[in-house]
């Protein structure tokens, strides 16, 4: 058995939607036939792979979803997840999952009170998306969030958050607007800059507290709040664990989960799929399994990159104070931002040289000492 037992799986690429930010864009709107997915689940069994994660495009579009089901059931491999729009979440998909011994917890994107239907591109996005959370907490199947946050929603935060909580959903992960696919279409879309979404964090962080929200809240890496057992924490922190070797891969390998992506490659994170050029470096899994995908060299360069590697090739992080705490911020980002694997990501970048760690801890002790006096 290998490192990994849970995999991110996009079984189709193909939506009922159209976003306006899909960083996706128009052109993977492909899927798959029954049988490739039937032998990647072969794959999955030959690496000791016990969990999936189901994601697209919009998996609950594959009209043959019962069928996979089925054969991940006989392969005793859970469904522990399913990212989706959440237009397509019936009772009879909840029936079929929970017949199948699965505990899943659907993730179901909501992208804000005033905005969600702006972002989804359709009037109406709204309602099912809230029905899709009203109908699996009937079903008890837990549900859980992501957010794209961009100008059009930053001051609707709070509002939001609050919504998600009436509805049930454990837990949100706000993540900033990648500017990709349909996203550098039609302008439609406002990215902030880091600095302004690291000052909407700021200013939202308080308010956590003051509305004692219980679920959990990961505004990025810049702040986890976990209301149900009264935790906070800086994610970013954490990073540095893993580099007090610099000739030690710096990637949080034990959060990183591989995204099988729709043309069977396997990536060292679910972020590679918007990268065209990272993405097509990696490994086919139908070309010799996942071991051999794991190995290959494409996936190595992200997944054995060393901070020595990345100072060796980027002078103004291997002069900078910040070097060890910031590892020059994720590949990822500064790939899908245009400045390559050696590139900085200019989020940790403002975060560490602007001051923002004192900014967030500021906020929270502010947010802690309002809801202290009522
Ligand atoms: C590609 S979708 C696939 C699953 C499903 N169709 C959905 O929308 O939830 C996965 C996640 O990526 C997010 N996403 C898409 N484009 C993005 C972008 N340009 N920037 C940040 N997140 C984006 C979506 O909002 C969603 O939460
Ligand atoms: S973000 Fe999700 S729902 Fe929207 S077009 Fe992309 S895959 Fe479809
Ligand atoms: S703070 Fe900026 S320059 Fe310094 S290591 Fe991080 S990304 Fe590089």
């Amino acid at each position: 058995m290998g490192n990994v037992d849970v995999v991110q799986w996009m079984i189709t690429g193909n939506c009922n939607y159209h976003c306006s930010h899909c960083y996706l864009g128009e052109d993977n709107r492909t899927e798959p036939d029954i049988s490739r997915l039937l032998s990647d689940i072969e794959y999955f069994k030959d690496y000791g792979i016990k969990k999936v994660v189901l994601t697209g495009g919009e998996p609950l579009i594959r009209k043959d979803l019962g069928q996979l089901l089925r054969a991940l059931f006989d392969a005793d491999i859970k469904v522990t997840g399913i990212i989706t729009n959440g237009a397509l979440v019936t009772k009879e998909l909840l029936g079929m999952l929970r017949d199948f011994g699965n505990e899943t917890t659907f993730s179901i994107s909501y992208d804000g009170d005033e905005t969600h239907d702006i972002v989804r591109n359709f009037k109406g996005a709204k309602e099912k998306t809230l029905a899709a959370f009203d109908l699996c907490r009937e079903e008890g199947f837990e549900t859980a969030s992501d957010m794209t946050f961009y100008k059009g929603n930053a001051e609707n935060l709070r509002e939001s958050i609050k919504t998600l909580q009436e509805y049930g959903c454990s837990s949100l992960k706000v993540s900033p607007l990648i500017m990709a696919g349909n996203a550098l279409k039609g302008n439609q879309l406002k990215m902030l800059t880091p600095s302004e979404v690291l000052d909407a964090f700021c200013e939202y962080i308080p308010f956590y507290f003051v509305d004692n929200i219980k679920m959990k809240v990961f505004l990025s890496a810049y702040f986890y709040g976990d209301g149900q057992n009264g935790i906070w924490d800086i994610p970013v922190e954490r990073f540095k664990m893993y580099v007090d070797d610099c000739d030690k891969a710096m990637c949080a390998k034990e959060e990183t989960v591989p995204f099988l992506y729709v043309d069977d490659r396997l990536l060292p994170c679910a972020g590679i799929a918007g990268v065209k050029e990272a993405r097509e470096s990696m490994q086919k899994i139908s070309e010799g399994g996942i071991e051999k995908a794991i190995k290959s060299s494409g996936y190595m360069n992200f997944m054995g990159y060393t901070l020595s590697e990345h100072a060796r090739f980027n002078p103004e992080c291997k002069e900078c104070g910040y070097l060890k705490t910031c590892m020059g911020g994720c590949r990822i980002i500064a790939g899908i931002e245009g400045f390559g694997l050696h590139g900085k990501d200019r989020y940790f970048c403002t975060y560490f040289k602007e001051g923002y760690l004192n900014k967030v801890k500021a906020a929270v002790q502010l947010g802690k000492s309002l809801a202290a006096l009522g």
